[in-house]
């Protein structure tokens, strides 16, 4: 698992949910892989969080969530294109609002 996150954030985000809310500006892109029945791993889609000016959304936050599938295709944008299909985002990371619904790696893999 790998998270980046841009210049912006990058000081929030390495603090681990002790600066709430983050910086607007803040994106975090989150990589992922697909797994096949025979073992096979594929690229999956891209996973990516934008913190919005205040006002963007009030119902994530305005946390801008989007999904490009490998490929190129934007797969929903909240607040864009494919907004509905995305709404399964914020409802997760719901999770963590105590660190403005970022949920960060588990400890154990964390870079030090
Ligand atoms: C079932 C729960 C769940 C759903 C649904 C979900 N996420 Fe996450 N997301 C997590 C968890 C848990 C992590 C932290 C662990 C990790 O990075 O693997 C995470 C991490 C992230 C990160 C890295 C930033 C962070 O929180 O540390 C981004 C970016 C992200 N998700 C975007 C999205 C987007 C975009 C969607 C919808 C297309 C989405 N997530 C849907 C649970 C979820």
């Amino acid at each position: 698992m790998v998270n980046y996150t841009n210049k912006l954030g990058a000081e929030a985000y390495a603090k681990y949910g002790e600066v709430n809310p983050v910086p607007i500006g803040t994106t975090s892109a989150k990589a992922s892989f697909t797994v096949d029945a025979k073992g096979q791993a594929s690229v999956g889609p891209l996973f990516i969080m934008e913190k919005m000016t205040r006002g963007f959304n009030p119902a994530t936050a305005d946390w801008r969530y989007a999904m490009v599938m490998p490929g190129g295709t934007t797969a929903g944008l909240t607040g864009g294109p494919g907004s509905d299909a995305m709404t399964f985002c914020h409802d997760c990371h719901t999770g963590a609002e105590d660190a403005d619904y970022l949920f960060f790696l588990p400890e154990e893999v964390r870079a030090r």
